[in-house]
């Protein structure tokens, strides 16, 4: 799951496809980068680990990474919350089998509309943003399990 700080939008994305696709049973490896450096090291936002504990979900270990190449040989998919992510990512793909695996996260609920996961860092649209995300993930795990 990769967003632009790794803050935000992605830690709320991996801890929901942890957790729903924990409840399907399936021992699926799930993980979160940013495509920026900028907030390395740091914990999520404290308004993701807030809206995913109202909702039963403890992110608060997760600490941000940078997306690296590598993530894209050693993942099956690599999914992006918006199109400048989704740019981003693609810049790193060195195969066509790489670039296969980008997706973009709203695409598994609504096909082919590339709607973004919209940044909820400046507008605090944090409650939102979990629920599109969750909408997608049930989706997602409909689609591959
Ligand atoms: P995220 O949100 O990409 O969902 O983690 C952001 C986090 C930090 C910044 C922008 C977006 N920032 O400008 O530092």
């Amino acid at each position: 799951m990769v967003c632009l700080g790794n803050i935000c939008r992605s830690p709320l994305a991996q801890g929901v496809a942890e957790y729903k696709s924990h409840a399907a049973g399936l021992n699926w490896e799930i993980d979160s980068a940013g495509t920026s450096s900028w907030h390395i090291g740091e914990n999520p936002d404290q308004r993701s680990i807030q809206v995913a504990k109202e909702n039963g979900i403890d992110i608060s270990s997760q600490r941000a990474r940078q997306l690296n190449g590598k993530d894209l040989e050693d993942f099956d998919l690599v999914i992006a919350m918006d199109s400048n992510n989704y740019s981003h990512i693609s810049n790193l793909a060195k195969t066509e089998t790489e670039r296969n695996k980008i997706k973009l996260l709203m695409n598994f609920a609504f096909p082919n509309e590339n709607k973004p996961v919209p940044d909820p860092y400046y507008d605090g649209s944090f409650d939102r943003v979990f629920n599109l995300v969750s909408q997608a993930v049930d989706a997602l795990i409909k689609e591959y399990s």
